[in-house]
């Protein structure tokens, strides 16, 4: 088994999925009547899949199990003729002929892949072939749903503190982000963006605002009105945010160019590109929208709140100058109802913030191409 292809082919399969592959090939080609898998994880918690369903809890846990000796000498063990239920609680009583426990030890965590027969059973060279196989195969594919469950606590991690970083500024809020999320995915699902981007446009929409950590408090909290140098400043935050993310956020071109280009306008007149039109990526006018509305109905420093209905017709006087017209026609035909929830707080989608076990696989998930609304007028 090669090095890295693989894992790769193999990041879209579920563990369960490639379980219940290699117990048919088990069972095809070996006879196998028993087959279950064991991960041991780095903080010892072990998951069990298994087939038949023997055992209520993970073999593993049993000190005396063969598993448990196997991981413990490093090497495969094999046992004849026992009545598993003497060592381990099984459901139904389990006699078996043969059990081989082959172990492996992975990056992350280690594996160990148990088959039983009821009749006697003579290994092969192929047999044991087949056996190491299938562990490697079992081994890859935990061990990529691991990492990739503990990269998504990771992502979580950093947006819950760079949108915090962010309030701690006190310029924008968490509410503000939390907003700003729900009317992005709101006007995207009104956009026909298929369900796959959803992940990454909430990332884009949590933290378009990020490079305003870097903009000095003098400037952020003045209470006045900024001079030509220093609005060319706080202009430079979509840049910044996009610069500080670029690392972090690789896997997610599209969330990237929502930071960068959040405050250009359809007309070419907004930041920091000015691109104008269809130039301006999609995602990246749909979040203009989202984000402009928000301020526009929220109290700031330098303006009072204004009502849904104000703020829908000012959206729709801006409607191919500073809003992208696609987006403008969709954001319209979302019930002025479901806005007002969102800014009263009361529709909240924005579970990114929340979510431990977050999918950074809305690259890994997405088949779909974004919509034909994407193009020009
Ligand atoms: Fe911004
Ligand atoms: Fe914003």
């Amino acid at each position: 088994m090669g090095a890295s292809e693989p894992i790769s082919q193999l990041r879209t399969l579920s563990p369960e999925r490639v379980f219940a592959g290699m117990v048919e090939l088990l069972r095809g080609r070996m006879g196998a009547d028993v087959v279950w898998m064991q991960y041991e994880g780095r903080d010892g918690r072990v998951r069990l899949l298994q087939s038949p369903d023997v055992f209520d809890s993970p073999p593993l846990e049993w000190p005396r199990s063969a598993c448990r000796a196997a991981l413990r000498l490093e090497s495969a063990v094999f046992e004849k003729h026992i009545d598993v239920a003497k060592v381990v609680p099984t459901r139904t009583p389990l006699f078996l002929s043969l059990l081989v426990c082959n172990p492996l030890a992975l990056n992350v965590g280690r594996i160990v892949l148990s088959v039983g027969w009821h009749q006697e059973r003579v290994l092969t060279p192929q047999d044991r072939e087949l056996i190491d196989m299938c562990t490697r195969l079992g081994g890859a594919v935990m061990e990529n749903a691991a990492y990739y469950g503990e990269l998504s606590s990771l992502y979580a991690g950093m947006i819950r503190g760079f949108v915090s970083a962010l309030e701690m500024r006190d310029f924008e809020t968490v509410a503000h982000s939390r907003r700003v999320v729900t009317y992005t995915l709101l006007l995207a699902e009104r956009m026909g963006v298929a369900e796959g981007f959803f992940h990454e446009f909430s990332l884009g929409a949590a933290l378009h605002d990020v490079g305003k950590i870097a903009i000095s408090d003098s400037i952020l909290r003045k209470p006045g009105k900024l001079t030509k140098t220093e609005y060319a400043l706080v202009q430079q935050h979509p840049v910044i945010g996009c610069d500080m993310l670029r690392g972090t956020l690789a896997p997610y071109p599209i969330a990237l160019e929502m930071v960068r280009h959040h405050h250009e306008r359809y007309d070419g007149a907004g930041y920091p590109d000015r691109l104008a039109g269809s130039d301006i990526p999609f995602a990246a006018r749909l979040l203009a929208l989202a984000d402009a509305f928000d301020v526009m109905t929220n109290d700031r420093p330098y303006s009072r709140a204004r009502s849904v209905e104000e703020a829908r017709r000012e959206v729709a006087a801006h409607r191919g100058t500073q809003f992208c017209p696609q987006c403008v026609d969709a954001f319209m035909s979302i019930e002025p109802s479901a806005l007002e929830a969102v800014r009263r707080g009361e529709l909240d989608r924005s579970l990114i913030f929340d979510d431990p076990d977050l999918q950074p696989g809305g690259l890994l998930k997405r088949q779909d191409s974004l919509p034909a609304v994407d193009i020009t007028e």
